[in-house]
């Protein structure tokens, strides 16, 4: 089994939207996909409305997951860590323990233009076509993990 975490800040936008989209794209019985926050603000929560729209929109439910926060047993738990925007990929590597930990950490827009460290926008003050533009960056983001993971 190949887990995989999707990390934003508050596990309601972003990261929620990137679980239900890589999932769809890799076969259950062989990849754990999951995703965090690592701001504590919506544990427990379900997504964002506009989350849930627009992968409803695409053919995706995500309305049933719930927010929570990222720890440090993420490392334990995860091959695969990767981050929207760089204050997350702080706060996660100020928990990392080990280089062993820290490798696992990318940024997910990396996936398109390596090395780059582009951000995904976090779309929680704006309009509904940022949700839309995120969407998207991720269903691209997620098409090249998954291509090159299965
Ligand atoms: P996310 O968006 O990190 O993509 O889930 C946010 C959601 C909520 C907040 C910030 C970002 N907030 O400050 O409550």
């Amino acid at each position: 089994m190949i887990k995989i975490l999707m990390v934003c800040l508050g596990n309601i936008c972003r990261s929620p939207l990137a679980e239900g989209i890589l999932k769809s794209k890799l076969p259950s019985h062989k990849f754990r996909v999951d995703s965090a926050g690592t701001g504590n603000y919506h544990i427990g929560c379900t997504p964002d409305k506009r989350s849930i729209a627009v992968a409803r929109k695409y053919g995706l439910d995500i309305s049933n997951l719930s927010g929570r926060q990222f720890s440090v047993a993420d490392f334990d738990t995860f091959d695969y860590i990767y981050v929207m925007d760089a204050s997350n990929y702080n706060n996660v590597i100020a928990l990392a323990r080990d280089t062993n930990d820290k490798r696992k950490v990318k940024f997910i827009l990396n996936e398109i233009y390596p090395t780059e460290n582009y951000e995904v926008p976090d779309p929680y003050f704006g309009g509904d076509d940022g949700f839309e533009n995120v969407y998207k960056m991720l269903d691209e983001a997620c098409s090249k993990i998954a291509k090159q993971l299965i």
